[in-house]
């Protein structure tokens, strides 16, 4: 055994970087089985109602068209748990962009000129798109995302706020948030005459995948193959299938050939899912000393009607600040909208943007500073259960990012720093979210000649997954980690959960670090050389990841900003964005330093460019491709620093990790809206900080 030195926490770069780079890595629509066929999908152009015919003949008659699948001729299916996923089933049209037909043809050109070719024909009912507060059709769901109860109250809120020394009382708007990853959405299926399925597919988790579409065809999951090895980010939006590997392995199975189906980047807005628009209405009251006394936080959102998904935004509202008397409640309509689903931090990112939001104006309604307010402000326990923080490092990135940004020579006063027209102003803002975790499992093989081989069916959805976990087992093995070979993205492989709720490292990483002790100890009792089929050691962690344990979990964080407000122009620029993080163990510095920035960077685009316009008339979103749905390029990025304190939680797992995907974005949008009011002295309230709302 080496191990002179650490190999986990140290700098590791990504082990599938060069194949990135060089193109060898293969993604989802680049496998090319020998007479592969591509597939195009068809969306409904109205907002609800039937399909009262579809016209195919002129798409037949388009060179290298082989099939138009429609609800009338595709392989009908078991009923899949998650209806967004029964397409072609039937002719109802939920909403629009919602899929009507398939092409499927010679070449990806040929698909695509065969669906212009098909007419549909529609019987077009009343829609109803619109969210608003008012509504008389909202409704407390029982439950919002993630299993957390729809409505939380304790003391008396109305009582407390309406007897408070300092109240705000403040109602903000985000407009739906849309995940837009580099590589949209695609698969390549395979239907075996043998009764078996292949199908590579750009998802967050394999096995999922195979889970769901064996139920739905009617396979045995062990005939059942889908790999995910590479896959060009998700954010959520590929943490469930999606229509297009249903589409894709429908085709596949009516035409008898491999079929890859990558969608248009136009049609993603339709299909995958997207951050729910949510509307907030925040009271904070506290004492003349910025003690709260009571916090109401009340989120309005909106689902679709083909499946409930409810933004849990006021969720962390029962995690953050000392509330002796509180209320946090979602309230939800269903519309003829396309299905919200995951993106990034889903709840946090959004109900942080209120909450850290409305803590500034509180701070500047008791005349403190906002670190100060915040600080004053910690629960001993987690308010809404009662239960100990397994550690809790707000403070400490409060004051480490305050010392870092140079916030002490912070001019509290808004409004007052001028630079030629630029109007000059910094803010900050808390970041939150859950140590989540599943069962893994993971197998450890030692291979003769000193090489080690890690399985398990993980993803890296780009998040340098693949490295991290054969950082992992080299600390086990006590091996350098080039002695270590990682296959993951496969459901040949171990089973393992998907790469979602930033739980990736924890959950697959704990198998791992199992697995690889366990081989270290046989191989420590092994005598002689390694036997020609190696030696393996398989790891099961449902006992221990299972487990429910007291404590409250959560990694913290503090975004600070600082923004040049164009005078003249109403343009929004952020000069400079710091993120201090406590988040347990970093594993590997480099990939975690990546995750946070990438994660910062996503909130400055929803403070800034992202959002997208519902038009009541069509039904749809206007902003559907990347000239219209504006993420940050490169010159909208200033200078963002991610740093984190040594966070020693013994309550976590082996590693003494926590997740780092995703809280990232959580506080971001609050910390730079909070610097846009430091420098105009005047509060927006409705994300992106566009010119029009500037001026
Ligand atoms: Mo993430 S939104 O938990 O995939």
């Amino acid at each position: 055994m080496t191990g002179t030195r650490d190999v986990l926490g140290a700098d590791a770069e990504r082990s599938e970087a060069r194949d990135k780079v060089t193109g060898r890595a293969r993604y989802a629509a680049e496998y090319r089985p020998a007479d592969r066929a591509y597939a195009w999908p068809v969306p409904a152009t109205v907002a609800r109602g039937r399909v009262t015919g579809v016209d195919d003949r002129q798409a037949l008659a388009v060179r290298g068209v082989l099939a138009v699948l429609t609800h009338e001729n595709a392989p009908r299916v078991a009923a899949p748990d998650d209806a967004t996923l029964a397409v072609l089933q039937d002719d109802r049209v939920p909403h629009r962009g919602w899929y009507v037909a398939l092409v499927v043809a010679e070449t990806l050109e040929d698909a695509r000129a065969g669906a212009a070719a098909v007419r549909v024909s529609y019987g077009t009912e009343e829609h109803d798109v619109l969210l608003t507060r008012d509504r008389p059709d909202l409704r407390t769901p029982e439950e919002a995302n993630g299993g957390h109860p729809g409505l939380r109250e304790r003391g008396d809120p109305d009582g407390a706020f309406a007897s408070a020394a300092v109240r705000v009382e403040a109602e903000y708007a985000l407009t739906a948030l849309h995940n837009h990853p580099m590589e949209p959405h695609a698969a390549t299926a395979h239907w075996g005459g043998d009764g078996t399925l292949t199908v590579q597919d750009s998802s967050q988790g394999a096995g999922v995948v195979r889970d769901v579409l064996a139920g739905m065809f009617g396979l045995d999951r062990r005939r059942v193959t889908v790999v995910s090895e590479h896959v060009g980010g998700g954010f959520g939006s590929k943490g469930t299938p999606r229509p297009h590997v249903v589409l894709a392995v429908m085709a596949s199975r009516h035409t008898g050939r491999p079929v890859t189906l990558a969608l248009p980047r136009r049609q993603l807005a339709a299909v995958v899912g997207h951050r729910a628009p949510t509307l907030h209405r925040v009271r904070l009251g506290a004492g003349s000393d910025g003690v709260i006394t009571a916090l109401d936080h009340e989120v309005v959102t909106l689902t679709s009607r083909v499946r409930e998904f409810v933004e849990q935004a006021a969720v962390p509202g029962r995690v953050m600040y000392t509330s002796p008397n509180s209320r946090t409640v979602h309230r939800v309509v269903d519309l003829d909208v396309a299905t919200p689903s995951w993106m990034r931090a889903p709840g946090e990112a959004s109900g942080m943007y209120a909450l850290e939001s409305a803590m500034d104006e509180l701070a500047e309604a008791a005349g403190l500073d906002p670190v100060e307010l915040r600080l004053r402000n910690e629960p001993a326990a987690e308010p809404d259960s009662g239960r100990p923080f397994s550690s809790r490092g707000l403070p400490g990135c409060l004051r480490e990012g305050a010392r870092r940004f140079g916030w002490q020579d912070r001019d509290p006063r808004p409004g007052v720093r001028r630079e030629g027209d630029l109007l000059i102003g910094s803010g900050v803002a808390a970041s939150t979210y859950p140590v989540l975790v599943g069962p893994s499992r993971a197998s450890a093989t030692a291979e003769p000649g000193g090489r080690h081989v890690i399985r398990v069916n993980a993803t890296d959805i780009g998040t340098g997954a693949r490295t991290v976990l054969g950082q992992i087992a080299a600390q086990a093995l006590g091996v350098p980690l080039d002695a270590v070979r990682v296959e993951i993205g496969s459901t040949v492989l171990p089973s393992a959960p998907l790469a979602g709720g930033s739980s990736g490292t924890a959950s697959w990483g704990w198998a791992v670090h199992r697995a690889s002790e366990q081989l270290a100890a046989l191989l420590a009792e092994h005598t002689g050389p390694v036997p020609a089929e190696g030696l393996t050691a398989l790891a099961d962690t449902r006992a221990e990841a299972g487990a429910a344990v007291p404590y409250a979990r959560h990694a913290f964080g503090a975004v600070f900003a600082e923004v040049g407000v164009d005078a003249v122009t109403g343009e929004v620029r952020a000069r400079r964005l710091l993120g201090v993080f406590a988040a347990g163990r970093v594993l590997n510095p480099r990939t975690a330093r990546s995750q946070l920035t990438g994660g910062m960077t996503m909130g400055l685009g929803m403070a800034l460019t992202e959002g997208t316009t519902r038009d009541a008339r069509f039904g749809d979103v206007a902003e559907c491709d990347l000239a219209s749905y504006h993420v940050p390029v490169c010159a909208d990025v200033p200078l963002v620093e991610a740093h984190w304190l040594d966070e020693d939680d013994p309550h976590l797992n082996p590693m003494g990790s926590k997740g780092i995907g995703e809280i990232g974005i959580v506080g971001t949008a609050a910390a730079i809206g909070n610097a846009v009011h430091h420098a105009l002295g005047a509060r927006l309230r409705e994300p992106p900080f566009t010119p029009d709302k500037v001026l």
